[in-house]
């Protein structure tokens, strides 16, 4: 009699634990990830702002032009494409993307592609460039691909 209602006792402890675990196992694994993930891609975006306005500033201003720290800021966007594209694994962390980014996951890879294209151009031309007219047209299609995805896909 004793032994029965301890091992009752223990097997009910053992439930609530294991019920206990698993709420906080949700919690442990699913919230970070989401933030995370949101968080850092919105820091690489506001990353590349920041690397396009300096290029942009060049082109305002032809006079400023200096091939060495464009050249950087167009190499730091193609350093950190690969990770900004990792970050968008997670269908349940939105943040301020559009569901179309999951749900019509093709063409959010077409608008991937055709930046890291465009970005790729850009590191090219900048190699080469003496002026801001070199870069002005390979800059033009960078740009015109952020906007083109932000478009369709960021809310
Ligand atoms: C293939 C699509 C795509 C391309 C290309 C792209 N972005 Fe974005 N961008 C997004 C999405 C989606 C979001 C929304 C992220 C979120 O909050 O979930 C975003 C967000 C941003 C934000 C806001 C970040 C914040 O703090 O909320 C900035 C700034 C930004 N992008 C700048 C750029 C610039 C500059 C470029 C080009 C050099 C660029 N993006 C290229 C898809 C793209």
């Amino acid at each position: 009699m004793n032994f029965s209602i301890k091992h009752i006792a223990l097997a009910m402890a053992t439930v609530i634990t294991l019920t206990a675990c698993g709420g906080d196992k949700t919690t442990n694994t699913e919230a970070p990830a989401q933030t995370d993930g949101v968080k850092a891609r919105q820091n690489i975006m506001q990353d590349w702002r920041g690397a396009n306005d300096i290029m942009k500033g060049m082109l305002e201003n032809p006079n400023n032009f200096d091939s060495a720290t464009f050249k950087e800021q167009a190499e730091f966007i193609q350093k950190s494409i690969a990770e900004a594209w990792g970050h968008f694994n997670d269908a349940n962390a939105k943040g301020k993307s559009q569901d179309a980014v999951w749900s019509d996951a093709q063409g959010f890879q077409a608008k991937k592609d055709a930046f890291d294209t465009a970005v790729a151009e850009l590191v090219t031309v900048a190699g080469t460039a003496k002026t801001a007219d070199d870069v002005a047209g390979a800059f033009g299609k960078m740009a015109e691909s952020c906007g083109s995805c932000h478009k369709v896909y960021k809310q």
